[in-house]
């Protein structure tokens, strides 16, 4: 929560080309941890509850723009378009018009994403509403970086790496990117700045210069944990910082009592909650929203999305779950795989076992239904304690629309049926294995749909022809 008095508006600047990636998608959409870099931005600013985001698009703005519809919470977003590029203060310069004079502003930029919503906090503190606070930090290799540039303490300017002199080259603080200033004194900054320097750009850090002359006191709030203002310009650097927020990640969890084989191989790609005494296998993914409840297990090598999973349940390995928009629901202490595939919509209740090759998509088994083998159920309605042979399938489409198979409680499916939906399967049926289907059947009936068996007495194979010359 934004605990100063002002309000305050963040500008995003997300112009840039990211020549470094090689890739045909904007930069900041490339993606750390399943979600667009400036995603990530635009998320802590609507944590901090800031009052408008401002997102600066050149390169690929409309691909920019599309992938950015909305952010969280109250923060209203907005764009400007910056063409050419020409420099970070021409980047800043294009928002004035849409920011407006009573706030502070925080300058972040989109493809540096896990800067954290306290680490904001401090320097919009730093700020308090009349100070120009930069967000600093000491590497022990400043090369690129803006150096801090103090005389005692205070700070008198940041010098850009190539118009720095080789005794400022030796300063090891550097300005991350990210400040924090009063809007009425940025605007008027902004408009006395020229690019006479070695790039021939706009700097923005030559507004520091502006508030010494002004006498309004410049802060640097410094951190050490360099993941917060790391940026992303090439494909390694993607990876790098994906394992790094991965790790720490995995540490949080585990800090939560989670038990993992092995944090390095462990992804959340969305938003995982894990209840007490949850163990984790090696190499498993989560994506979406995925909810565990006490003491599930997960073995080792699945892929779980948009899915929630009661307690006491167990995910043997190789499983894959994606529930998408619809969903899918796992009761508790009920057996998933190894290899089987839960699709949007299963909603699986208590004790439900679901084997391996066994395909569920929008469908509902009752407690203590199991499907064990290499089976298919589409679009079905399963009853309690139904028990769906090896090989069964629920043939749900019939190339134009697709139909509901209700198989009621205490079922017993055979080996090798295909249900040919519409249809229902009464209460405490049997269908014999082999069967096809059509029509619904009868409570407690044996069904057979198949070709009677005929058995022809001493049958002689066909023999082989001799060949002559
Ligand atoms: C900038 C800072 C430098 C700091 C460093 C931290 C300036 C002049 N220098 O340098 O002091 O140490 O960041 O990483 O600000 N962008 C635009 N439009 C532009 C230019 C840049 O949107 O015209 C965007 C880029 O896409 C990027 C961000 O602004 O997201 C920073 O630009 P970049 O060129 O990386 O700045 P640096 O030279 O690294
Ligand atoms: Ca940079």
């Amino acid at each position: 929560m934004n605990s100063t008095l002002l309000p305050f508006d963040v500008v995003v600047m997300a112009a840039g080309k990211g020549t470094r990636m090689k890739s045909r998608l904007p930069k900041v959409l490339q993606r750390l941890a399943g979600v667009p870099l400036v995603q990530h931005v635009l998320a802590t600013a609507a944590q901090l509850q800031a009052r408008s985001a401002v997102v600066i698009t050149g390169h690929g703005a409309e691909a920019v723009e599309a992938a950015l519809t909305s952010v969280a919470g109250q923060t209203t977003l907005r764009f400007v378009r910056q063409e050419p590029q020409l420099g970070t203060g021409h980047a800043v310069q294009q928002a004035v018009p849409a920011l407006a004079d009573d706030g502070l502003v925080v300058v972040l930029s989109g493809d540096v994403p896990l800067t954290q919503a306290d680490t904001l906090q401090a320097l919009l503190a730093a700020s308090g509403g009349s100070r120009l606070a930069l967000l600093t930090i000491e590497f022990a290799d400043p090369t690129g970086y803006g150096r801090i540039v103090r005389q005692g303490d205070q700070v008198q300017a940041i010098v850009e790496q190539k118009d720095a002199t080789d005794a400022q080259r030796q300063i090891k603080e550097v300005y991350s990117g990210i400040m924090a200033v009063p809007a009425r004194l940025l605007k008027p900054w902004l408009a006395r700045l020229d690019n006479h320097n070695v790039q021939g750009e706009y700097y923005l850090t030559d507004i520091v210069k502006f508030a010494v002359a002004d006498g309004v006191e410049v802060v640097a709030h410094t951190i050490t944990d360099a993941l917060q203002v790391a940026g992303i310009n090439s494909p390694v650097q993607l990876a790098e910082l994906e394992r790094a927020h991965q790790l720490r990640q995995a540490h949080a969890y585990m800090e939560q009592g989670v038990r993992l084989m092995d944090p390095a191989r462990f992804d959340v790609r969305g938003q995982l909650d894990c209840g007490q005494d949850v163990e984790i296998d090696v190499n498993c993914i989560f994506e979406g929203r995925v909810s565990l409840g006490e003491g599930v297990r997960v073995g080792a090598n699945c892929v779980i999305a948009n899915c929630t999973i009661a307690a006491g349940a167990v995910i043997h390995p190789f499983t894959h779950i994606d529930g998408e928009k619809l969903g899918v629901t796992v009761g508790e202490g009920s057996l998933i795989g190894p290899f089987a595939r839960l699709r949007p919509g299963a909603q699986l209740a208590a004790e439900v076992h679901i084997g391996n090759f066994v395909e569920v998509k929008n469908a509902t088994l009752a407690k203590g239904a199991k499907a064990n083998h290499l089976a298919y159920l589409g679009d079905a309605t399963v009853g309690e304690r139904v028990n769906f042979g090896a090989g069964s399938i629920t043939a749900n489409y019939d190339g134009a629309n697709k139909h509901r198979t209700v198989i009621e409680a205490d079922v017993h499916i055979g080996s090798n049926c295909v249900l040919v939906a519409p249809v229902v399967i009464g209460a405490g049926g049997t269908v014999g294995g082999g069967s096809a289907i059509t029509k619904s059947t009868e409570p407690g009936a044996l069904s057979v749909a198949r070709g009677k068996q005929v058995s022809i007495a001493n049958w002689a194979r066909p023999q082989k022809q001799p060949k002559f010359k």
